[in-house]
């Protein structure tokens, strides 16, 4: 239970980066005795060139400079000329980095790319699953790290002991836990036993558990508590708002100051929605593209939108209205009524078919691609993709198979959608992406992965189709029956281009 205050201070003064490096170069000779002499080490392996390994560098070496005082040593080797040692140790990218306990207990680093980050990590793997704290520390360990966990029991309160450190175990790498059985600090704290704070570094500070004592109550509070009322949308963040399993309300704006002033502004509306809303601002200089996920105008500044991250839907407040707590917070309190219609980006609805491909927009999808008694195979295009474009003659000739004939245009439809304009409820990850939904089993379309050819196309049609028409046999009965009658039979068109598989552009 050492050092917490200069581990604070060094958070501080982190910025400041020693001459001299605090990280050890380490080679095949020197690496195994040096874990042996070393409780704890974090080592990374990379290579001179990786880029990722240079963005590491300067915060690698603030990190060795911090954790320096605090015994925990960062190594780093280099692969290319160190390779035997590398491959002893399964490196397989660049940079690599991993938590050795000696030589014989060695874990993966979870933590961010991030001084600060290495630094709160590393400090948690050095501590037990939970320290045990007294009036004398008590106070260092709340402000340890970002957010600290502290639990008040009884010293013969066994039951509550072994459900924290049960708590504890599980999220170790996320959270600094701590215990006391003094009774006297509890009740100084206004916790009765067994009771749980969360001391945290924004915010009030400080989060009272209340409820009964147990694994999932303890694990659901930390989970809302550790998270700032009004926290920032960014590369490093954005992951675990997504896997909150709550929705997004994002505020918009380009400068810190204008993200301050809403931020305060618009608090009380996090404050109210605490554990049912997520609140972040987003640097709309930066990220501003992010708001055409979420059906904003992009570059109209600020603004405000919520994500249903679970069902990813888009709730884009007016944006010819200024951001007030008044207005917001009405439009905040119909979402959580369910009163808001989800914003669907459509196109407008084409009043005729022009070619064979049937044209489908956001506002049609249900009613084309989801009608039950037709096979459809949808196209899940960018205008600007040069595989769709390569795609769209063989993709007509494909359509004009069905389309040209009454019996089987009841049966099968060849459609496309511009997805990068109409809100489409699949996942796509990579254009072209082709589909197919059977007749009767809408709930389960079935990928095309196979080459892009009207012919392989046509059989999966057939092949995995409810209705099994068979489109090559189809097209060489119409061309022999238009043939009946002409002096010379045409050849079958020729084989087409055959692009190799799985072939996508990326998004
Ligand atoms: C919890 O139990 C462990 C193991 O018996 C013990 O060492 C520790 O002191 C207990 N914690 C508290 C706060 O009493
Ligand atoms: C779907 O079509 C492909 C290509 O014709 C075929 O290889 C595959 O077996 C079909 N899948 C099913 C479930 O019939």
């Amino acid at each position: 239970m050492r050092n917490f205050g200069s581990f604070a201070l060094g958070l501080l003064g982190a910025a400041a980066v020693a001459a001299a490096s605090d990280v050890h170069e380490l080679d095949t000779e020197t690496f195994k005795p040096f874990m042996q002499e070393n409780d704890l080490v974090l080592a990374e392996f990379f290579a001179p060139w990786c880029g990722h390994c240079k963005a590491l560098a300067p915060e690698y070496e603030e990190a060795a400079t911090t954790l320096k005082e605090k015994n925990i040593p960062l190594i780093k080797v280099d692969c290319t000329a160190q390779g035997s040692l590398c491959q002893e140790y399964g490196v397989e990218g660049y940079p690599t980095l991993k938590v050795f306990r000696g030589l014989d207990n060695i874990s993966p680093y979870a933590g961010m790319r991030k001084a600060p980050a290495i630094v709160s990590y590393m400090t948690k793997q050095s501590l037990p699953d939970v320290s045990i704290v007294d009036s004398n520390t008590l106070e260092g360990f709340k402000s340890a790290d970002k957010v600290v966990m502290v639990a008040y029991f009884g010293a013969d309160d066994t039951a509550s002991n072994e459900t924290y450190t049960a708590v504890a175990k599980e999220l170790r790498d996320d959270y600094l836990f701590g215990a006391t059985n003094d009774a006297a600090l509890a009740e100084a704290e206004g916790i009765s036993q067994p009771g749980l704070a969360l001391y945290k570094q924004f915010d009030d500070g400080k989060d009272v558990f209340s409820g009964e004592f147990t694994e999932e109550n303890i694990k659901a509070f930390a989970k809302v508590a550790s998270v700032p009322l009004v926290g920032e949308v960014g590369p490093e963040t954005y992951a675990g708002y997504m896997a909150a399993g709550i929705p997004l309300a994002y505020i918009f704006a380009e400068t810190p100051e204008e993200r301050q002033t809403l931020a305060a502004e618009l608090k009380p509306l996090a404050v109210k929605h605490k554990g049912a809303l997520n609140f972040a601002t987003i640097d709309a200089k930066a990220f501003g593209q992010h708001g055409n996920n979420l059906n904003l105008e992009v570059g109209k500044w600020p603004a405000f939108a919520i994500q249903e991250t679970v069902k990813n839907q888009k709730f884009p407040f007016d944006q010819s209205k200024t951001l007030t707590a008044e207005g917001v917070g009405a439009f905040v309190d119909d979402f959580v009524a369910g009163k808001l219609e989800p914003s669907i980006k459509s196109e407008p609805i084409p009043e005729t078919q022009e070619g064979p491909v049937t044209v489908v927009v956001a506002h049609t999808y249900n009613d084309i691609v989801l009608d039950d008694d037709k096979d459809v195979m949808i196209e899940y295009y960018a205008p600007w993709c040069g595989h769709c474009k390569a795609l769209a003659p063989k993709y007509e000739e494909l359509a004009s198979i069905y389309s040209s004939n009454p019996s089987l245009a009841a049966k099968v439809v060849v459609a496309k959608v511009d997805a990068t304009a109409n809100d489409v409820p699949e996942e796509i990850s990579g254009f072209p992406t082709i589909k197919l939904f059977p007749a009767g089993a809408k709930s389960s379309p079935v990928d095309f992965i196979g080459a892009r050819t009207v012919e392989e196309l046509a059989n999966f049609i057939r092949d995995n189709g409810s209705h099994r028409v068979d489109g090559v046999a189809a097209r060489a009965e119409a061309e022999a029956e238009a043939a009946d009658g002409e002096q010379m039979p045409e050849q079958a068109a020729a084989a087409s281009e055959v692009p190799k598989e799985g072939e996508k552009d990326e998004l």
